[in-house]
């Protein structure tokens, strides 16, 4: 490995490889099949730290590198993605957004129940007719004295039913395109906030994905996250952070199949020896291999650059693009591995790869990396 993981690091990715793979791996595959939340697992990372890693100690969290926590995410997603896709957008588009863009009076009232894990945090950007252009939403908030009154559909949230408070996007000026959008802290149980339906998904089911409805929903203006505008910068940026987040996440997903498929490819017998003596497989092993060591290299490279204070918007799109798209490849090749079990739901490759198949769509599809990543070679100095 290129990395030199420093003891701290290390210690992290054991501790949350023993918990991982003892507390969340063992309902995982249950959790898939009831879709059940698990909030008990959470309250554990809570204590554990895993909730708002990178956020200063003064605020909940744990101040710890981004490196650290790329390898703490892997850990949950090699268990259950489910879990992890909510630790994801709690410690990056929720945690970071409240720390870079609050007062100290939201940080103190919202941040700290986050990133200590008391409140799980949901972000709502998305709109039944604005996913990859959310430049386009219709949300509203309108100024009213002391308050800004919010109406709108947000959909896709994830922990839309099980959040205790959602940091959501409205237009505050109609006709200035992403200057005119700006950002809000919308604790649960404020009147006018509503959960709408819950997703039946293909993958990541034990994670609720719901609709958000905002019907005159009056917030204080003093929940306003940021300036008046600021809501697609937030967005934006907070994006960034998440994107390195979903790379981690395929990585641990990856790793989880790969391991699996090496496995079952020493224990498989066909023509008398384990499939693994055979080239076709060893070949595909050699693959595997090969795309999760590359993943993970940009994966680090991001959350590196991410550290050391560097922009890090284009290498995490590269890390999300090509992290996406391998752990599709990856968990394809380890059901193929499988033959007709892998098929089965006796065998946890079919989790992987139904849970796999969202990382390339959300937090940006790798349609729009391609458009992040050429944007920022075509205009920025910066050399690759
Ligand atoms: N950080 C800070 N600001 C940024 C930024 C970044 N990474 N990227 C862009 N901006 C700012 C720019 O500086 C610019 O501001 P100014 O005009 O004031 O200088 C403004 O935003 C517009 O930038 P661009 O012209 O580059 O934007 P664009 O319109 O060309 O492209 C886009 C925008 C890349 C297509 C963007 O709309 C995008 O990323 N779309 C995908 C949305 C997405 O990922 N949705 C995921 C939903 S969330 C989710 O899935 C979460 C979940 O629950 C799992």
């Amino acid at each position: 490995m290129l990395f030199k993981l420093t003891d701290e690091q290390l210690m992290i990715q054991n501790m949350v490889r023993e918990f991982s793979r003892k507390v969340v791996g063992a309902t995982a595959a249950e959790r898939d099949k009831t879709k059940e939340f698990p909030a008990e697992n959470f309250k554990q990372m809570g204590e554990l730290g895993l909730m708002g890693m990178m956020i200063p100690v003064d605020y909940g969290g744990e101040e710890a590198d981004a490196v650290s926590y790329v390898l703490a995410l892997s850990e949950i997603a090699y268990s259950c993605a489910s879990t992890s896709v909510v630790m994801s957008v709690q410690n990056s588009i929720v945690c970071e957004s409240l720390y870079r863009f609050g007062t100290e009076d939201q940080k103190q009232e919202f941040l700290v129940p986050l990133a200590s894990g008391e409140m799980i945090g949901a972000f709502g950007l998305t709109e039944p007719e604005a996913g990859s252009d959310p430049v386009s939403q219709t949300a509203t908030a309108v100024r009213d004295k002391d308050t800004y009154v919010i109406n709108g559909t947000k959909r896709f949230i994830t922990s839309g039913q099980n959040s205790g408070l959602v940091l959501v996007t409205a237009k505050t000026d109609e006709g200035t395109a992403h200057r005119g959008i700006s950002c809000f802290i919308v604790p649960k149980g404020t009147p006018g906030l509503i959960v709408g339906r819950t997703e039946d998904k293909m993958g990541l089911r034990a994670s609720d994905t719901t609709d958000l409805i905002f019907e005159d929903c009056r917030v204080p203006a003093s929940n306003r996250l940021g300036k008046e505008g600021d809501g697609f910068k937030i967005a934006m940026s907070g994006l960034d952070s998440g994107r390195i987040g979903i790379a981690a996440q395929s990585l641990g997903v990856a790793q989880a199949a790969f391991d699996a498929a090496v496995k079952y490819a020493k224990k498989r017998r066909q023509f008398g020896v384990p499939i693994a003596k055979h080239q076709a497989i060893r070949f595909q092993i050699a693959d595997m291999a090969t795309q999760i060591e590359a993943a993970r290299q940009l994966v680090f490279s991001a959350a590196s650059m991410k550290d050391r204070g560097e922009a890090y918007t284009r290498e995490a799109s590269m890390a999300k693009l090509f992290a996406s798209e391998m752990v599709n490849q990856v968990t394809a090749r380890a059901i193929q591995i499988h033959g007709g079990y892998g098929f089965t739901k006796d065998y946890d490759v079919e989790r992987f790869y139904r849970d796999a198949r969202v990382f390339t769509i959300y937090e940006g599809t790798s349609e729009i990396q391609r458009i992040v990543i050429s944007n920022n070679i075509l205009r920025d100095k910066r050399k690759l």
